[in-house]
């Protein structure tokens, strides 16, 4: 069937280098693609997962200022801790680079020449805003004031983060600069390069109209609706700022690429760059010219006018045919103690920070359990806790151990030989290889909440299926019905082993030891410096060629032996509630 042979280009929003992600980050746009790559691998399907440090542009520049060090070396320094918390992650980036590298320049360059050369790309006269007092223009972020959509006070030049809509400096209302904070703001003529999104607008509503049942219905009806709004028109993709990417005609040295302009090209560069590495430099055109395979890009709801908008036309106006998104599934807010998520109010939770602290797959079991799928989620630390605590120790971890450590310690470190099947046994072993499916349905659609909900109903069914049987008691009176008891758990162990890899990739590949087994089922990434004509640069990528597994049962050999086993999780002392949100409330004392 043609469904036997998926290509999955997984693509995930870049972090802009200029300052720590948080969860809302994760939970939103880093943790679902993972899991999304991880079961389309165990599938059998070709996937690439891509991403990398957004380097450019007001955030880094504004942040840079603030931190008093260059820009480069902020972003050294945010892209190096990136790599770190990813790795520790476990996210199975085929590559995170970043957008400073020659390859991406070249790839950026390439787009905006075809672009003007098929009449998408056009010289224009603008007013900016430009500051008196420090004499400069405030493009995008080094202009604030309230947004004219919603009213929001901390609007951007460039978009509201409240509302989510793209704006340009002149529609904010009590404009400031961000530099010297006055509003001394003049508005000045100055001369742009702008993309023709009025151009693009009937081919990209043509295509938001055809076949997208498969989409969320908060993205697919904002894009239409802008689509077909008639407001679509040029977008300048200049900058007067001295940090980015040049502009590739003479005479505008003085002027830079829009960072958005540059970042969402970063999806094409890195497939070039990740094929290169792998030896096939003309590799990125199965990606991007073969029109089977499924380009799904997971970001949070502020990304969506750049992905279901900006970056189609983009493709379209390019003229080669490239590939549209096949799907974007954006996710909304994780807010944090019942609170929005702030960055410049320090009201969050940084991944590198938690990680000190915490193992990986628990933080990764509760972003997901609780996603921000359909809407804002709060994350608390008491919930953290209880599904810490009540569901990977008390659920899923207690069914491993006391199997493991039943079989271990009653059958000789062996996996036993089971004698005939009951009906408890026969139905278990049914639920079980049908969690495959079911599981696996979820994850196709991008609902990985159900799915991982559905993984641990069969653990739950596992542990009844245990209290039921009681092969504590069995071995007494029947060693033989507690060895076929004993042989059903593991096998569905064993399956939840896979079905819950997605999620969960440490702990599952620990439970693979655990069983017996001694490969590296699922893979692994690792950190590698790749030198270019812009320098060197370090890359995190994942090595899947060694992954053995299937979504699909397995059938466990009696007699396998197995290991002494540990328990998986770690049951969290309630005192580490109270302590947490101490130090949430004492990072907003550390304001500046
Ligand atoms: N850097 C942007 C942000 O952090 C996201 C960019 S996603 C892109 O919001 F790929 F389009 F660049
Ligand atoms: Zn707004």
């Amino acid at each position: 069937m043609s469904e036997n042979n998926i290509r999955y280009l997984v693509c995930v929003a870049w972090p802009y280098a200029s300052g720590d992600r948080h969860l809302g980050h994760v939970a939103g746009a880093y943790l679902p693609p993972d899991i999304f790559a991880r079961y389309q691998r165990l599938r059998g399907h070709d996937v690439l997962m891509v991403s990398g440090s957004d380097t450019h542009g007001t955030p880094v520049m504004l942040r840079a200022q603030e931190e008093g060090v260059t820009p480069r070396e902020l972003v050294d320094y945010y892209h190096a801790r990136f790599v770190e918390s990813f790795r520790q992650l476990g996210l199975s980036f085929d590559l995170f680079t970043h957008t400073d590298t020659q390859n991406h320049w070249d790839t950026t360059h390439e787009l905006f020449l075809n672009h003007l050369n098929n009449g998408y790309i056009y010289k224009d006269k603008q007013l900016q805003p430009y500051c008196l007092i420090d004499q400069q223009f405030l493009a995008d972020r080094y202009i604030e004031g309230e947004c004219p959509i919603c009213g929001y006070a901390g609007a951007r030049g460039d978009q509201c983060d409240n509302c989510g809509n793209t704006l340009e400096p002149i529609e904010l209302i009590h404009p400031r600069c961000k530099i010297c904070g006055q509003s001394e703001i003049e508005f000045r003529e100055t001369e742009h390069f702008f993309f023709d999104l009025g151009k693009v607008s009937p081919a990209l509503a043509a295509w938001l109209n055809d076949d997208k049942e498969h989409w969320r219905p908060h993205v697919i009806n904002y894009a239409r609706q802008q689509a077909e709004s008639g407001e679509l028109r040029g977008r300048a993709v200049t900058r007067d700022i001295d940090w980015g990417i040049n502009v590739p005609v003479p005479g505008y040295e003085n002027k830079v690429i829009y960072v958005w302009y540059d970042a969402v090209i970063g999806y094409l560069s890195a497939t070039r760059e990740a094929e290169a590495l792998n030896g096939r430099p003309e590799g990125w055109k199965d990606w991007w010219l073969d029109d089977q395979v499924r380009s799904v890009y997971f970001i949070g709801k502020d990304n969506i006018p750049f992905h279901a908008i900006f970056w189609p036309a983009m493709l379209i106006a390019d003229g080669r045919g490239l590939n549209l998104p096949y799907d974007v599934p954006a996710n909304a807010y994780l807010n944090i103690e019942d609170k929005k998520i702030s960055t410049s109010r320090r009201w969050t939770i940084d991944l590198p920070d938690f990680l000190s602290r915490y193992d990986p797959d628990p933080l990764r079991y509760v972003l997901t359990i609780n996603a921000p799928e359909t809407r804002d989620v709060n994350f608390t630390w008491e919930e953290f806790l209880r599904r810490n605590n009540d569901e990977l120790v008390a659920t899923w971890g207690n069914l491993v151990n006391r199997t493991l450590g039943f079989a271990y310690k009653r059958f000789e470190g062996k996996v036993p030989q089971p004698g005939e099947f009951d009906e408890l046994d026969r139905a278990l072993l049914k639920q079980s290889e049908e969690t495959f499916d079911r599981v696996g349905a979820e994850i196709d659609a991008i609902r990985l909440k159900i799915a991982l909900s559905k993984a641990m109903e069969l653990a739950h069914a596992a542990n009844r299926y245990l209290n039921e049987k009681a092969p504590w008691s069995q071995i007494k009176t029947d060693p033989q019905a507690a060895a076929t008891t004993i042989y059903v758990a593991l096998q569905v162990i064993d399956h939840l082993k896979i079905i819950l890899h997605p999620f969960l990739p440490f702990t599952t590949q620990q439970l693979h030891t655990y069983l017996g087994y001694d490969d590296d089922l699922f893979g692994h990434l690792y950190v590698e410096e790749v030198e270019d004509a812009r320098g060197v640069h370090q890359v995190l990528r994942y090595d899947g060629s060694r992954i053995q597994a299937r979504w699909e049962p397995t059938t466990l050999t009696p007699g396998q032996a197995l290991r002494k086993p540990a328990p998986l999780y770690k049951k969290l002392d309630e005192s580490i509630v109270e302590e947490e949100r101490q130090r949430l409330i004492a990072r907003l004392g550390l304001d500046g």
